[in-house]
């Protein structure tokens, strides 16, 4: 049995939207453009719903990702599924994630990214277990919604074998026979 327990109602992550999106207007209210790379599937909810508060010009794209191999962080151990539209050389890059756990996809996803030359390369996650995180992985990402101890996470984008990204809160979930 999966039981789940309301960690940020849709009220608390409304009300930390607004606080990040305030930070990045503020951050880039000098930028012409800023492109803003959403990560699929996870982060999908909070990057239309950050967005929507941006009032700086603005492009969006997505990316897929998934992150094999050894265990170490590098380039070449993320693997894209399904890679950004747009050139993003010369370009203010967001990236906007769900959540950092181990930091090896995020920290792979930006080295990749960095090869690209973008003219800036900023992290922005919904959620960080910095317990969890692996040597050598991303320290802090630039922008963050929730810290949070080491639990396993669902709604809002966030999946347990694909289900529950639907949620308009986010829950822990717990497994009981
Ligand atoms: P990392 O490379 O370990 O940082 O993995 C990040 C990815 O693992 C996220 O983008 C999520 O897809 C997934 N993930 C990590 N923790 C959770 C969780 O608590 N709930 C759902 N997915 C998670
Ligand atoms: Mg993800």
């Amino acid at each position: 049995m999966e039981i789940l327990n309301t960690l940020y109602s849709e009220s608390d992550i409304q009300e930390m939207i607004v606080g990040l999106a305030k930070k990045i207007n503020d951050d880039y209210a000098s930028v012409d453009e800023l492109l803003v790379i959403g990560i699929l599937r996870g982060g999908v909810y909070f990057t239309t719903e950050l967005t929507k508060r941006l009032t700086i010009p603005l492009t969006i794209d997505f990316m897929s990702v998934s992150s094999y191999g050894d265990g170490t962080v590098s380039s070449e151990n993320v693997k894209i599924l399904k890679d950004v539209e747009t050139d993003i050389e010369g370009k203010h890059v967001l990236i906007v994630e769900d959540i950092i756990d181990t930091g090896r996809t995020l920290s792979s996803l930006v080295q990749l990214l960095s090869q690209r030359k973008p003219k800036s390369l900023k992290v922005c996650t919904m959620l960080n277990k910095p317990d969890r995180r692996v040597e050598g992985a991303m320290s802090e990402p630039d922008y963050q919604g929730y810290v949070i101890p080491d639990y396993f996470v669902v709604g809002y984008g966030l999946d347990y074998a694909q289900r529950y990204r639907n949620l308009p809160y986010i829950a822990t979930i717990e497994f009981k026979e």
